[in-house]
């Protein structure tokens, strides 16, 4: 009797717990069968962008849209002829030569990320003091301001990580305030870069190193990865140097020389074929008709 109670209850048991199981399974399998789904879709939604990010023919636009806005403080360095701007860690050269004027600004190395934030623009408001004028300027980013660890974060060493600063040259920073309050807050944004023409580039190097300068980049105006092809070559990943510049260790001379870059915020790429000539010389600036958007 016990044993036939003790049979009908395991019976039960085993019985219950089959439905348990079978639902288990059911509901496994549903679940299963929609993260396989999924997993096909995104994989396919993957590959698709892949195929159409690279090569030209029907690339996704993966535009540039401007950050939210945030807060900090700028500063200025040099005079009003921003000669001091010239020459700064992106490795622009002359910023008048090269397009970008005095409209720049040198970024705390929270912002300048090693250089990869070169290119990169900003609008800058001075906001909350007397000083400011209540207008709204634009500005590309072409050096690095240095920490100086012998001043306190909050009283000289404005550019000290972690802090979000901005060195303005002078004739920017007296576009939103006076310039005589030395420092103001700001209220800042990262917006697309609006370039005329395409992505140039200036060549350095010798016989058996090419480092290339990227000027110009539109949209987010950075870039992640670059690569290089000889008229006899493949392409051929370059690194980065410093600054907005990329190198090889290549004999490249006599080739007419291909780019392929990669915007560092959109991942977006684009391939300048043939820029240089074959008689390209280190020194000269070759410009492109590609640029991001
Ligand atoms: C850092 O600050 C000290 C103290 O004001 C100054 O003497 C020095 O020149 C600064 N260094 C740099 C690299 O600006």
């Amino acid at each position: 009797m016990e044993e036939h109670q003790a049979y009908l209850l395991t019976k039960a048991f085993e019985e219950r717990l089959a439905i348990v199981n079978r639902k288990a399974m059911a509901s496994l399998f549903h679940s299963w069968s929609f993260s396989l789904f999924l997993i096909v879709l995104t994989s396919a939604m993957f590959i698709g962008k892949s195929m159409a990010a690279g090569y030209g023919k029907a690339r996704v636009p993966t535009l540039f849209r401007p950050s939210r806005w945030s807060l900090a403080h700028a500063t200025f360095y040099g005079d009003e002829t921003a000669r001091e701007t010239m020459g700064g860690a992106c490795g622009y050269g002359n910023l008048f030569q090269t397009g970008y004027g005095t409209d720049t600004v040198a970024l705390s190395t929270t912002l300048f990320n090693n250089g990869y934030a070169c290119g990169t623009c900003y609008q800058i408001k001075c906001t909350n003091a007397p000083a400011c004028y209540g207008v709204i300027t634009k500005v590309t980013a072409t050096n690095i301001c240095p920490p100086n660890w012998s001043k306190d974060s909050n009283n000289g060493g404005w550019c000290n990580p972690p802090r979000v600063h901005f060195d303005l040259s002078k004739p920017a920073f007296m576009k939103i305030a006076k310039w005589k309050a030395g420092i103001v807050p700001v209220m800042y944004r990262r917006v697309p870069c609006a370039r005329t023409g395409g992505l140039r580039f200036k060549l350095q190097g010798n016989g058996y190193w090419l480092l290339v300068y990227v000027m110009n980049v539109g949209g987010g105006g950075d870039i992640a990865r670059m690569w290089v092809k000889g008229s006899k070559t493949g392409w051929m990943s370059m690194s980065h140097n410093w600054g907005a510049s990329y190198q090889a260790f290549a004999r490249l001379g006599g080739q007419a020389l291909s780019f392929k870059i990669t915007s560092y915020t959109t991942k977006q790429t684009v391939i300048a074929l043939n820029v240089a000539p074959s008689n390209w010389r280190v020194g000269m600036t070759y410009k492109s008709t590609v640029n991001f958007s």
